[in-house]
C-alpha cells in the first residue's frame, strides 16, 4: 500500500516504519514535514524517499495550510496517511477528507493526557502507568477511534526524559504493527468504530 508520513521533528517512528516498511507492506510515496529542520527529513533522504517541507508560518490561516498540504498528499494517491510526530491541529475539513485511512500515534494511554507534555504530565499526576495510544485521525484532537495501546509502568524516580524514551521503545514496535494491520486491509473504520479482521476493537 502506499503510504505518505507527516512529521515535525525527530522522526524516530518514521525510522521504525522505514526499517519495517518492506514487511508491514508500506511503499512510502514521501515523507512531508512542517518544518525545514526537522531531522526526520535527513533520514527519509538517506532512505531515498522523497521529502517536501510545507512550512506552516508561509500560509496566512491554518485552512490554507491544510489546504496546500492536502494537494501534496493527494499527488500521491496513498492508501493510508501516516502522522508519525506531526504537531499540528488539523482542520475539520482535512481530517473529515481523509476520515478511515489516517492514523495518529500520541504518547500517552489516550483519553488521558491529549495536547503536550504528556510525559510531565503523567508523572504529575501520579499515574502508574503510562504509554502509548494510535488512533483513527477525527476532527477531535488527540480524540479519533483508538486502534491499540502499549503499556509501560511509571518507575517512582522516573522523570520525563526517562519516561519518554521507554514509551518511544513501545511506539516503535506498536506503530509498525498498526500500519501492517491496515496495508493488509484488516483494519477497518465504520460509523466511528474500530474493527480488526472484523472484530471490534
Ligand atoms: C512521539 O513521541 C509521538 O508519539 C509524539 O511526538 C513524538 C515524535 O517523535 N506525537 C505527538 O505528541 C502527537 N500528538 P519522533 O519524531 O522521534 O517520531
Amino acid at each position: 500500500m502506499k503510504g505518505v508520513v507527516l512529521i515535525s521533528g525527530s522522526g524516530s517512528n518514521l525510522q521504525s516504519i522505514i526499517d519495517n516498511a518492506n514487511d508491514i507492506n508500506l511503499d512510502i510515496e514521501a515523507v512531508i514535514s512542517n518544518k525545514e529542520a526537522a531531522y526526520g527529513l535527513e533520514r527519509a533522504k538517506k532512505a531515498n524517499i522523497t521529502t517536501h517541507t510545507l512550512d506552516h508560518k508561509q500560509f496566512s490561516s491554518r485552512e490554507a495550510f491544510d489546504q496546500n498540504l492536502s494537494q501534496l498528499i493527494d499527488q500521491y494517491n496513498p492508501g493510508v496517511i501516516i502522522l508519525a510526530g506531526f504537531m499540528r491541529i488539523l482542520t475539520e475539513e482535512f481530517t473529515q477528507k481523509y476520515t478511515g485511512k489516517m492514523l495518529n500515534i500520541h504518547p500517552s494511554l489516550l483519553p488521558k493526557f491529549q495536547g503536550l507534555n504528556t510525559h510531565q504530565r503523567a508523572i504529575d499526576a501520579k499515574e502508574t502507568e503510562h504509554g502509548v495510544t494510535i488512533h483513527f485521525v477525527t476532527a477531535e484532537l488527540d480524540g479519533g477511534p483508538i486502534i491499540a495501546q502499549s503499556q509501560i509502568k511509571v518507575l517512582e524516580d522516573d522523570s520525563a526524559e526517562s519516561l519518554a524514551k521507554r514509551v518511544l521503545i513501545e511506539e516503535h514496535k506498536l506503530f509498525p504493527k498498526v500500519i501492517h494491520w491496515f496495508t493488509q486491509n484488516q483494519l477497518k473504520l465504520n460509523d466511528n468504530k474500530v474493527t480488526l479482521d472484523g472484530k471490534l476493537m
